[in-house]
């Protein structure tokens, strides 16, 4: 039985920074996002190519800090769900983007993630999601991993695909609500069952 973040953080029996600490990958560093970081944020979520399927652009530097401001309470507003932000640093400090990861009871989270676009292709997004995986499964206990993606999104599909996850059943589509244009995928995990930090390139 793991830390039941959620429990300690409305009992109060623990602060919110303590909820989330920094991974360490091979090539970069997922640090634990805070308002401070928006202002490198903004530079990277500025990137039109990140809007090509979906999403829009921050629309203003303080909006999103005031969204990270937001989000360093490290749950939904309800309180039912721990939201755990990390920025991803190279090691010459470069901002290059976020994961995240959305945790829900009994071991089950939605994760998302992106890169601006100077630095697709080089294997670093695969790097940063599986070393969050590693981290949700060491750190949270965290055992069904869930994503959902535009079916025009292949980057973000074969991402997925390399890191273990396959497509979920037209049931469970139809359980969820996916919208008709959207692929949920899944992947399950076992305690010891993680993967490499840097993921074969293949
Ligand atoms: C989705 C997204 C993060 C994927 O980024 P990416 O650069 O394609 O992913 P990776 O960093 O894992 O790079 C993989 C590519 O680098 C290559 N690569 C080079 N070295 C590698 C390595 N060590 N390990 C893995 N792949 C490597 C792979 O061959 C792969 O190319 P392929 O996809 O043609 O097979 C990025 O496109 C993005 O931020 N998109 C906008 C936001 C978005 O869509 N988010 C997801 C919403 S669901």
């Amino acid at each position: 039985m793991g830390v039941d973040f959620i429990a300690l953080l409305g009992a109060g029996r623990i602060a919110p920074r303590d909820c989330i600490q920094p991974v360490a990958a091979a090539r970069l560093t997922l640090e634990p996002q805070r308002a401070e970081h928006a202002e490198a944020m903004f530079e990277v979520l500025s990137d039109p190519a990140l809007y090509e399927y979906e999403n829009a652009p921050p629309a203003s530097l303080d909006a999103l800090r005031a969204r990270y401001r937001q989000l360093e309470s490290r749950v939904s507003p309800n309180g039912a769900e721990l939201w755990l932000n990390w920025v991803l640093r190279l090691a010459d400090d470069t901002t290059i983007g976020y994961v995240q990861a959305t945790l829900r009871p009994q071991g089950r989270a939605a994760i998302a993630y992106e890169l601006g676009s100077a630095w697709w292709g080089r294997g670093l997004a695969s790097e940063a999601v599986q070393a969050m995986v590693n981290e949700l499964a060491q750190h949270y206990q965290v055992r069904h991993l869930f994503a959902v993606h535009k079916h025009q999104n292949l980057r973000s599909h074969r991402l997925l695909l390399r890191l273990g996850f396959t497509p979920c059943s037209a049931e469970e589509h139809a359980q969820r609500g996916v919208d008709a244009d959207e692929l949920l995928m899944q992947r399950q995990l076992t305690a010891a069952g993680q993967g490499p930090v840097t993921p074969a390139s293949s």
